[in-house]
């Protein structure tokens, strides 16, 4: 036993970009790099949680302690995520692709001079995040969400936070200007139903350690509250 204050909880992550299929060689992806994600892992195993990491393709080395779940697609982040519940937090980290291609083809597209270009047509993915934080008996206590945007990141994190039903939405500015995607600091805001709370510029290694230290304290005031 570790002894860490996450000691005897269940923490599922959510990791990465999803890749929607094209045809059996092209993909839609995001510019995701899942570093947030991995290190919300590490934190929550260095606090004694047991961890599922569940993660689209990323180039990372797998963090120590942690049980890792690989996929490719929004279906199959949702399935494993399921599967993977019970949990007592659940942190939504991934760049979910919104969209996925309504009909995959089961051969390569063709360039082709006679029918030019060809139009995918697109359809939405389940909400993950919202499929897991509906009221039910397998919720998780405390539903923790991301929210990556370019413009009025609080406005914006705020609505999710009441359409998605989670607990807490971290959100940060992903503007190409932030060096967020892909960099290894952060700069994030913890959105609660009591109010904002601006954290200051940090690596995503110490967003993740005070993130997961605020859920156990959490944990701890639900249950003795
Ligand atoms: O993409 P969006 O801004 O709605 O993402 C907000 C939160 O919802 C993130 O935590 C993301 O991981 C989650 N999400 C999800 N499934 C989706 C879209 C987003 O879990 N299909």
């Amino acid at each position: 036993s570790r002894g860490g204050v996450l000691e005897g909880r269940h923490v599922i992550i959510t990791s990465g970009p999803t890749h929607e299929p094209i045809d059996p060689i092209r993909y839609l992806a995001n510019r995701s790099s899942g570093k947030q994600g991995f290190e919300l892992a590490t934190a929550a195993a260095e606090l004694g949680a047991r961890v599922t990491l569940i993660t689209g393709p990323v180039s990372l080395s797998e963090p120590a302690g942690v049980e890792i779940v690989r996929i490719k697609t929004a279906a199959e982040m949702l399935e494993a995520v399921k599967a993977a519940l019970p949990a007592d937090i659940a942190v939504f980290a991934a760049a979910v692709a919104d969209w996925r291609v309504e009909t995959i083809q089961t051969e390569k597209i063709k360039k082709s001079e006679k029918t030019g270009a060809p139009t995918l047509s697109l359809t939405e993915n389940p909400d993950i995040l919202k499929m897991i934080a509906r009221p039910g008996p397998e919720r998780p206590r405390l539903v923790i969400g991301f929210a990556a945007e370019t413009q009025n990141v609080l406005t914006h994190a705020q609505a999710k936070l009441k359409s998605k039903r989670a607990d807490w939405i971290v959100a940060n500015d992903v503007s190409p200007s932030s060096g967020v995607m892909g960099g290894e600091n952060n700069t994030v805001h913890l959105i609660t139903a009591s109010g904002v709370e601006s954290w200051p510029e940090m690596s995503k290694a110490k967003v993740a350690r005070k993130l997961m230290e605020r859920a156990a304290e959490q944990l701890h005031a639900k249950r003795t509250a």
